[in-house]
């Protein structure tokens, strides 16, 4: 164990362009707020830093997108994103944000003391420049070919297909994304944080001092190091961001990667006027949680700015994740690919316990994973209701039966009874080790076998039958039960506090700190409980159904939207148009032809004459809504067979990229016969 005095948890910022989903969560706010709540119920001293991340490229770029402006964009989903977090019950001592002027002022004057202590180099490049629109193209601002996998829409900091880091000069065949034209390369002046000076004292932090991180964080910075770390440049031509305060640096900002992770520390500042001891007493204890693609940035670039500034501390664990996938996909954001918070929230009210219970049952922390709504249903019902809320249910509802809500004495213990007092005097050990160890799925399943033994031992006990032949008896199984109740609500708490809040309610018990989890006499005889409600609800099938349909449609959404049009044919003149003779008509009768699946044969009322078409929509349309409706009819098509009938004409639709045909009609009711044109 630690002589840590604190505690400072920070969660990576998300950035301002976009809501929160549930890959944020699962990998990022879930395991801290875990870990925050835990550590508060022991009494400790802790900080949970939280904010938006409101400078980089992709929020300029959605900006111009939109036609308004970057602090638009982070005005809008810092709100969004601060207030879901809120009504999820993500418990930050603070929720700042990067566009704030106390950490304009702190990542300004971090610059400033690294630049003026010399830990900067300085270079001048040359780097891609649109001369159309005047403007360095840095980062996400540029995409082209992948040099390592070909991919063709990489960006100049990264390889979204491989993974691979880049910079903008590796791109094949670049392209402004501002203009799509191909840039230019101009020289400009940046500075540059020396990373590969910062070498052999990573490797003895990271590799000899830090073997006891995730296998999965220290291969990623064994294999950085490994790999030869190069200068960093750390200040970028762009508008938006914390101006680089040097002379000279106009129109120059600092790295979006520079800047955030001081967030963390103008966060701090903003809550605290006591900032310092968090982040410059050996005696705290920092814990960063992030997700796996933000592992570079935390391990080695952060903490080599706050070596060199001096004065910090560094961070004792990452507890990095691995991704969250959904139904088998990545989770996109451009794709809609995800289950967003809000939306979440607003779907399942009273159900935010259920969702952090699942993303923490089945949370990425060794591998990617995947977060299926059947899964969800599964869990929601046969775990935390056929087991959690079942068990405490029927303890306390025969307590208020049998006992008139006091809870009964306990008398001579069977083997079976001091088998359940001690699982429970044992609980408090396992979910530490595992909570201590960032592994809070390990903790979680520790936490609810408990309840599963409670569950197991009143089906096993049978109260409701003993009760006639032995009432004394029943006291002692309800007491057991009761005492595994009210370890439960400690156990369970930094998991799904909501429900343990409630579940608290029916005991008629208060917050008990985590060194209570253990105590098998945590109420007393004679101590009045409630009449409960449910603690968790059955999800039934048509709700899940409900959100699989939806995914399915922006399956086919997007799916539409990736199939390019069909090339444009060769020119026609006007005359060969003209030629053809289009009228608006009107639906007489409809029918199926008979032995086909695709064919109707309609009348229709051209104006000039009362014709036959034989047309394959039938897929599309039933006969019966078509009759009366207005269609447009190629009149002078020569004459065809079809089916054995005649077909003079042919009826106008528009096709999509799945072949799905649609009626192409005037916008209004127009005369029978009126020429198309
Ligand atoms: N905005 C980044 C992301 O979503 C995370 C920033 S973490 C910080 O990947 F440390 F830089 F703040
Ligand atoms: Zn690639």
């Amino acid at each position: 164990m630690s002589n840590y005095k604190r505690t400072l948890i920070t969660s990576a910022l998300p950035y301002a362009n976009g809501p929160v989903h549930i890959g944020h969560l699962a990998g990022v706010y879930v395991p801290a707020d875990i870990y925050a709540r835990y550590l508060r119920l022991k009494g400790d001293e802790v900080v949970f830093i939280g904010g938006s991340d409101e400078h980089g490229v992709p929020i300029t770029l959605k900006a111009k997108n939109e036609g308004i402006t970057p602090q638009d964009v982070v005005d809008k989903y810092h709100a969004m994103i601060k207030d879901s977090f809120r009504r999820f019950g993500i418990s930050f001592d603070i929720y700042s944000r990067t566009s704030a002027p106390v950490h304009h002022k702190t990542a300004s004057e971090f610059f400033r003391k690294l630049y003026d202590n010399g830990q900067f180099t300085e270079k001048i490049s040359e780097q891609y420049f649109d001369e159309e629109t005047q403007q360095f193209l840095a980062d996400r601002y540029i995409v082209g070919t992948c040099p390592k996998c070909g991919f063709e829409r990489a960006y100049g900091d990264q390889c979204e297909s491989c993974g691979t880091s880049l910079s903008p000069t590796e791109l094949i065949n670049p392209r402004s994304m501002l203009s799509g034209n191909t840039p230019v390369l101009k020289e400009t002046k940046h500075w540059y944080l020396p990373l590969d000076q910062y070498e052999p004292w990573l490797r003895e932090w990271i590799l000899e001092g830090h073997k006891e991180w995730k296998p999965n964080v220290y291969g990623q910075c064994k294999s950085w190091i490994d790999g030869g770390l190069q200068p960093r440049a750390v200040t970028r031509d762009l508008e938006w961001g914390v101006p680089v305060p040097v002379e000279g640096a106009e129109g120059k900002v600092l790295y979006v990667w520079f800047d955030a992770p001081i967030g963390y520390i103008s966060a701090t500042k903003e809550l605290t006027p006591d900032w310092e001891k968090f982040w410059k007493d050996p005696e705290t204890k920092m814990v960063h949680f992030i997700g796996k693609d933000n592992i570079v940035f935390h391990c080695i670039i952060f903490p080599a700015m706050l070596k060199a500034e001096g004065s910090y501390i560094l961070p004792d664990n990452v507890p990095a994740n691995e991704f969250l996938n959904l139904e088998g996909d990545k989770i996109s954001t451009s794709r809609n690919w995800a289950v967003w918070l809000h939306e979440y929230l607003d779907e399942f009210p009273g159900k935010e316990d259920v969702l952090k219970y699942v993303l923490t049952a089945n949370a990425p922390e060794t591998k990617d994973n995947d977060f299926t709504w059947k899964d969800f249903q599964a869990r929601n019902n046969n775990e935390l209701v056929a087991v959690l809320g079942n068990f405490v249910n029927r303890a306390l509802v025969l307590t208020n039966k049998y006992f008139g809500g006091e809870v009964p004495a306990r008398g001579e213990l069977s083997a079976y009874d001091r088998e359940t007092l001690e699982a429970i005097s044992q609980i408090r050990e396992e979910v530490e080790k595992s909570l201590e160890n960032y592994r809070f799925r390990e903790a979680l399943k520790n936490a609810m076998d408990l309840a599963r033994l409670g569950n197991k031992y009143l089906a096993d006990e049978e109260p409701w039958k003993v009760i006639k032949a032995d009432p004394e008896r029943v006291k002692t199984i309800l007491n057991v039960c009761l005492q595994v109740t009210a370890n439960l609500t400690i156990a369970l708490e930094p998991f799904i506090p909501f429900s343990m809040e409630k579940l608290r309610g029916f005991l008629n018990l208060e917050k008990c700190a985590w060194q209570k989890l253990g105590d098998a006499g945590l109420l007393p005889a004679g101590h009045r409980v409630n009449e409960p409600e449910l603690l968790f609800e059955k999800l039934e099938d048509a709700v899940i159904e409900k959100q699989v349909q939806k995914l399915l449609d922006t399956k086919k959404a997007n799916e539409l939207a990736a199939t390019t049009a069909v090339p444009a044919k060769e020119c026609v003149t006007f005359d060969q148009f003209g030629a053809m003779d289009i009228r608006v008509g009107t639906v007489l009768e409809a029918e199926k032809v008979a032995k086909t699946k695709k064919l109707l044969k309609l009348k229709i009322d051209t104006g000039i004459d009362k014709r036959t078409v034989v047309s394959g929509i039938a897929e599309y349309y039933q006969p019966e809504e078509l009759i009366g409706r207005q269609v447009c009819i190629l009149i002078n098509l020569e004459p065809k067979p079809l089916k054995g009938i005649e077909s003079q004409g042919m009826i106008l639709c528009a096709q999509n990229a799945d072949g799905d045909l649609v009626l192409v009609s005037p916008v209004k009711k127009v005369k029978e016969g009126s020429e198309v044109k």
